[in-house]
């Protein structure tokens, strides 16, 4: 499966998810089309989901009870949510989500049936000093722990310095750390093929060189994803 996932952070209004929803004609019938919402409008995009799959950005490691503030896996069962974002990289840097909590959190939703879609990926500081194979392995190893390889989830690696910065890896980049994200998945559970999705300012300029390469399964898209024609031209770039 090959997915096109977009990201609309803390943005978006009413007005804004009626015009996203009326630009959206046809989708391409084997690629998993999704946007993750913010939840106070989940339930505003029922026409939306109509078209393509609706998720989140983020869900609770906790179960149910007094945490005010949170949304719990089971509540997004409830909603019959189609995915959710686990440790995407501004999660990790502004709210403190460890390893260990991304992982309570993606277990969370694999207990549910909520496919997780788990962001990893290092710094300026990290990629400068030749580090990113290395944090790779850590997110990795620690947030898959106790992960079985008949779980189903999908990675997502966006290189913290090109997220929102214009700035992408190259495609060679790309197409190597996916690779190598494969082969360390392979390691810890044994399982073949997970699809990893590249995100980190993508957008219909450039996406054809970066969705077709042969390690990566698709784009995690967060500016460009506002916007239902450039979100649909990205589409258009998968062969
Ligand atoms: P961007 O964001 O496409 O705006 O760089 C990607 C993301 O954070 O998921």
């Amino acid at each position: 499966m090959r997915y096109l996932l977009g990201n609309w952070k803390m943005n978006m209004s009413l007005s804004q998810i009626d015009k996203f929803t009326d630009g959206i004609e046809q989708l391409k019938p084997n690629i998993f089309v999704g946007v993750a919402v913010p939840s106070i409008y989940y339930a505003y995009c029922y026409k939306l989901k109509q078209k393509m799959s609706v998720g989140l950005q983020n869900v609770s490691e906790y179960v149910s009870g007094a945490y005010t503030g949170e949304i719990s896996a089971g509540m997004l069962e409830d909603v019959q949510a189609d995915f959710c974002l686990v440790g995407h990289s501004e999660r990790r840097q502004y709210f403190g989500e460890t390893d260990a909590r991304v992982n309570s959190k993606l277990k969370m939703l694999l207990s549910k049936n909520i496919l997780p879609v788990l962001c990893v990926g290092e710094t300026l500081e990290q990629y400068e000093a030749n580090e990113t194979r290395k944090v790779l392995n850590e997110q990795l190893t620690q947030g898959l722990a106790g992960i079985t390889a008949t779980d189903d989830f999908v990675i997502a690696y966006e290189p913290v310095w090109a997220i929102g910065t214009g700035k992408t890896a190259t495609e060679t980049e790309i197409d190597s750390t996916c690779g190598y994200i494969k082969e360390i998945v392979k390691q810890i559970l044994g399982k073949a093929n997970i699809a990893v999705l590249y995100g980190g300012s993508v957008k219909s300029t450039n996406s054809a060189g970066i969705v077709n390469l042969p390690n990566v399964d698709g784009a995690l898209v967060g500016g460009a994803s506002q916007n239902a024609d450039e979100f649909i031209k990205i589409l258009n770039t998968f062969k």
